[in-house]
């Protein structure tokens, strides 16, 4: 007797439909599984016979064939265990052929025959909206799959399952509750007006968050640089739903998805001994890295010449395209990787350099060892630079209160709103990511402006490269006061943002 199950699985992040089909003939009983599974797979077979049983239902006496197809993908995971049994039941006419043929299912089961969530349910959910179907998941995956839009049944156990299929039971569609979720959104338990003083550094980072500059500070130990990145998700401007959606399937393919949808920024801090496939993303079924994990919040980099350069060195594609691509035999993989870059560093090894606190204790070659560990051609991908000085006691334990997240937060979603009508049609949506020739367009310099730029880039043994950036760092500085000019205070400012150019370095 032969059965067919719908299912869907996960290839990067996108999901394909998966066909389970069951064959149960005469002869000595057995299981076999075909269609490439791998070792996830084949451990399924052990799960589901005790499943089966300890839900009240006899496990076939019989030679079972189970067919995952199409074969050519190399498939993984347990989420195929419910799809699996049901068939199985289906074979032996124990839930009827017609009404499970309408939709498609996945779940792991444990071994009393109770369903586990899955990792990778959105993409998923999106590939059964293309087919048209419905989709039974389990309950923990339920608000994840309803995102997409479709009728969503979350279960809890192969009983129920069969009950719902047999009409047993009634389970109703499952509702995803739009104003929960919007109302949840951009709700961080932490808020810039818990940095006390800082102003200069608190600017900087306005500025970087409103043009998306990437950003490198350097200070000493207990300076608040970490203290600083953290927040800084809180004044990015509101998530969208599509954003949201986008994290949500990385998240879920990454199988680190706690809530139904990701409702708040990303901020990955991984640490610097990180490989490069843990940050970038890949492996035998590839999976998404810390990059794509941080796609539209914060990847923030704390000590980063500990970075293995190896390392750094792979950011420098992802940070050009917004995503990366891996190459498998069955052809490439694309993660989207758009994230804000925050790096931190000492300013020496021992970290006291030019802390008026402490005395450091490094000699001039020492230090300027230390910075060469960062990477030419990554440091050219962060426009703002700047240094991060330790408060006095006094200012540390005043109680003074500085600006809230949310304010800073409306002053950078207007001046993304300009970013983003400057750029319609261009494909390109902040200062950041301007081109020469976009820069050339947008950011006009007037005569005075222009030679005292070349002026003080000539002091400061500046690049053309460092032209550039400054210039575009002066054209989001010039619009978070909405002005169309680029005048010469916005430059002057801009210039303050290299300090990593003019020292030692
Ligand atoms: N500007 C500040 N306002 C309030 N607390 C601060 C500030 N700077 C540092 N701190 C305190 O010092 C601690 C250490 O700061 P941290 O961010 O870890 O420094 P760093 O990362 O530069 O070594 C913070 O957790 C915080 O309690
Ligand atoms: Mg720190």
């Amino acid at each position: 007797m032969l059965a067919k199950i719908q299912s869907v699985a996960v290839w990067g992040i996108e999901g394909y439909p998966v066909s389970v089909e069951i064959d149960i003939s005469k002869g000595m009983p057995s299981v076999a599984i075909v269609g490439l599974p791998d070792q996830a797979v084949k451990e399924s077979r052990d799960r589901i016979k005790p499943a089966i049983k300890n839900s009240g239902f006899e496990f076939p006496q019989s030679k079972i064939t189970i067919n995952l197809a199409p074969a050519d993908l190399k498939k993984e995971g347990s989420c195929f265990d419910l799809p699996v049994a049901l068939g199985i039941l289906a074979a032996r006419q124990m839930i009827p052929a017609d009404v499970a043929s309408r939709f498609h299912f996945i779940g792991e089961l444990a071994l009393d025959g109770s369903v586990r969530p899955v990792s990778g349910v959105l993409p998923m959910a999106m590939s059964v909206k293309q087919s048209g179907g419905k989709f039974v998941v389990p309950k923990a995956n339920a608000t994840e799959a309803s995102v997409v839009g479709i009728e969503v049944y979350g279960i809890e156990s192969l009983k129920e399952c069969v009950e719902f299929l047999t009409g047993k039971k009634e389970i109703l569609p499952y509702n995803v509750d739009w104003d929960e979720i919007l109302s949840i959104q951009n709700k961080y338990d932490i808020d810039f007006k818990e940095v006390k003083g800082q102003t200069l550094a608190r600017r900087a980072i306005e500025v970087a968050v409103a043009g998306a500059h990437n950003l490198l500070m350097i200070g000493p130990p207990g300076s608040g640089k970490s203290m600083i990145a953290r927040r800084v998700p809180t004044i990015f401007p509101p998530l969208t739903i599509e954003e949201a959606i986008e994290i949500t399937k990385i998240h879920s393919v990454a199988g680190i998805l706690d809530e139904g949808i990701v409702s708040t920024r990303p901020f990955r801090q991984p640490h610097h001994t990180v490989s490069d496939i843990a940050l970038i993303g890949g492996g035998t079924i590839p999976k998404p890295g810390e990059i794509s994990l941080a796609h539209n919040g914060v990847l923030f980099l704390d000590e980063l010449p500990e970075f293995h350069r190896d390392v750094l060195e792979s950011l420098r594609q992802p940070l050009e395209d917004g995503k990366v691509s891996v190459s498998r035999a069955r052809g490439r993989i694309e993660f989207p990787s758009r994230f804000f870059l925050i790096a931190a560093m000492n300013p020496c090894p021992c970290g006291y350099y030019g802390d008026s606190r402490r005395p450091c204790r490094c000699t001039v070659p020492q230090i300027i060892k230390y910075r060469k560990k960062i990477s030419g051609p990554l440091l050219d991908r962060i426009d703002i630079q700047i240094e991060v000085s330790g408060l006095g006691s006094k200012q540390l334990v005043s109680d003074s209160v500085s600006e809230h997240s949310e304010s800073i937060r409306k002053r950078i979603t207007r001046c993304r709103k300009i970013q983003q009508e400057r750029f319609a049609g261009t494909g390109i949506f902040c200062n950041a990511h301007m081109n020469t020739k976009q820069i050339k367009q947008f950011c006009v310099l007037d005569d005075e402006c222009k030679k005292f730029l070349e002026n003080a880039l000539e002091k400061m043994n500046l690049s053309a490269r460092g032209y550039d950036k400054v210039v575009k760092v002066a054209r989001t500085i010039a619009d978070l006061e909405e002005s169309e000019k680029i005048s010469l205070s916005h430059i002057a400012e801009a210039l303050q943002y290299r300090s990593f150019d003019r020292e030692l370095w």
